[in-house]
């Protein structure tokens, strides 16, 4: 594991699209999986700014961790977020783009995008393999859509799920953790004081680090790279 960490949440974004803009020119072809949050958004917005034209786009296939079952115009949709501040500032051909559709009857969606990440990606040992996954974690520790009320979800033997929000019941489709962890690399994007208690509990697994889904993120290959900014990293012990 490793640990990054920045001043400002600036500085994570600025850092962490060089580092994506490294990543995929290191392949010919490169699979990520998108997440949704704040923290993504200021990364989609320097990206858009000063990579649109430094990254081959037509060599990047674009996915969703997770997605909350709402139509994708829809505020909450994590696809309209990425659309508005990424997509349709870059070059990017239609069918690079895999939504989860969150319009869709939601257990159907969860099939149905389960399916399509076997036809797309490479299969290693039963489980469709990403290049790159990445995630954000929520004060109350959950990644991708799997909620501490839900971590069995986690090791759910599907690809995706449906998830339900702990306050709002909304449901959510959700990649599961041997996607997560199957993946060549998983970056985390945390930023912000709020992130601060569970960031600590997670990294220096003290507390109720194991109650949180985030915690159990540990890829096979061992690459797993935490961008956190300083307010978000004050509480660790390095
Ligand atoms: C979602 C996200 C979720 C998010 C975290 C962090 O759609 O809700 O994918 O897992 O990454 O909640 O979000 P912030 O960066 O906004 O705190």
């Amino acid at each position: 594991m490793e640990l990054k960490i920045y001043q400002t949440r600036e500085e994570v974004a600025k850092n962490f699209a060089a580092y994506f803009k490294q990543f995929v020119s290191e392949r010919t072809v490169a699979h990520i999986a998108l997440s949704g949050g704040s923290t993504p958004k200021i990364v989609f917005e320097e990206l858009a700014s000063n990579y649109s034209d430094q990254i081959n786009w037509g060599n990047i296939h674009l996915y969703w961790g997770d997605e909350r079952c709402v139509p994708p115009t829809d505020t909450e949709s994590n696809y309209k977020m990425t659309k508005d501040f990424l997509l349709s500032k870059i070059i990017i051909p239609e069918q690079n783009i895999h939504r989860i559709r969150g319009e869709n009857e939601p257990g159907d969606e969860a099939k149905a995008y389960s399916l399509l990440l076997e036809e797309n990606l490479p299969i290693v040992n039963g489980i469709p393999q990403f290049d790159l996954v990445i995630l954000g974690l929520g004060d109350d520790g959950h990644t991708a859509s799997i909620f501490p009320h839900q971590i069995e979800l986690w090791n759910a033997p599907e690809h995706c799920v449906v998830a339900q929000h702990p306050e709002t019941g909304q449901n959510r489709v959700s990649i599961t953790g041997s996607v997560i962890n199957g993946a060549m690399e998983v970056t985390f994007l945390v930023t912000g004081y709020g992130k601060a208690p569970k960031v600590e509990e997670i990294i220096n697994k003290t507390g109720q680090f194991k109650d949180y889904p985030g915690s159990l993120v540990a890829p096979e290959s061992g690459n797993l790279i935490w961008f956190l900014d300083q307010a978000a990293a004050g509480r660790l012990k390095l």
